[in-house]
């Protein structure tokens, strides 16, 4: 298989050459901010684009006029509304997978966070905490953007109408159903996130620390065997580990509960 990368002369883009490498696979082209977007589209079989948001856009305006129908994997971040509008309008004719996260973890703690904003009701204040190293561009990170609107969805709200961003100088009460953003830049961390729902008298986090940046590249490197059997459509890490999570929800059902049952 070949594998075009756009933003491959950064961090992650010389990750995703090496770890494709380790797999067997091969690097069709290598594009950055001194190449053309259409040399991503020749002769390859999957474009993995680790970029900025800018060269996203201009890779997705030449694949929905180029017609070149080659299946892509989104890992850059901070795209704007026109971006998600034309990672949409490319899907109906190519396979596409955005994740801002690659990390099979995070797709768990996005899978849970979802569950426990359905348990808890709006008394519970839910907060947002991320931490990333000082070179990141953009805030707050597209995972915690992620996590916000599943607890949105959770709630069958949209993120836009409850999001807190902004909290300095005199500040209104908080808001019931509000869920608050913050945001840290220090060092060189690589990703760190926390949910936190917070009621009167107790509180659950969940949290997830990523040690290394190999995380992602190795998930990217999985979408990047799935996705060219895929049929044309809009792909997350949800699609990608459905058929690992629902077996264990059935077994949680069946299980965990009559577990319990029979112990008492
Ligand atoms: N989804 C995930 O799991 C995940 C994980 C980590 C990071 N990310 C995201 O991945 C993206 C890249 O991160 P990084 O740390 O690798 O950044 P980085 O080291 O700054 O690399 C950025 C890359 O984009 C290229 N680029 C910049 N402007 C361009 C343009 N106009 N046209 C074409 N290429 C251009 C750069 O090329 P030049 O060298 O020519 O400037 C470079 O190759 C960020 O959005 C980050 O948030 C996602």
């Amino acid at each position: 298989m070949k594998i075009s990368v756009l933003g491959a002369t950064g961090t992650m883009g010389g990750l995703i050459i090496k770890t494709a490498l380790q797999e067997g696979l091969n690097i069709s082209n290598k594009v950055s901010s001194r190449n053309e977007v259409s040399e991503l589209f020749e002769d390859t079989d999957v474009i993995v684009d680790f970029s900025c948001p800018i060269a996203t856009q201009s890779m997705l305006e030449y694949s929905l006029q180029s017609k070149k129908d080659v299946p892509i994997i989104i890992g850059t971040t901070g795209l704007s509304d026109k971006c998600i509008d034309l990672i949409k309008a490319n899907s109906e004719n190519v396979p596409l997978f955005f994740a801002p996260n690659m990390s099979f973890l995070i797709s768990i703690v996005n899978m849970v966070v979802f569950a426990t904003g359905r348990l808890l009701d709006e008394t519970f204040d839910v907060e947002i905490t991320e931490t990333h190293h000082r070179l990141k561009k953009d805030a707050p990170s597209g995972t915690a953007l992620m996590l916000g609107q599943s607890i949105a969805k959770s709630r069958n709200k949209k993120l836009r109408d409850i999001a807190v961003f902004d909290r300095h100088g005199v500040i209104p009460q908080r808001r019931c159903g509000e869920i608050g953003f913050s945001v840290r830049r220090c060092g060189k961390v690589v990703g760190e996130h926390e949910v936190s729902f917070v009621g009167d008298f107790e509180e659950i986090s969940i949290s997830h620390k990523a040690f290394s940046k190999e995380i992602f590249a190795r998930g990217a490197i999985k979408a990047v065997k799935w996705i060219p059997a895929q049929k044309p459509g809009f792909y997350t890490m949800n699609d990608f580990t459905r058929d690992m999570i629902i077996p264990v929800v059935k077994d949680l059902y069946k299980n965990f509960f009559s577990w319990n049952r029979d112990k008492f």
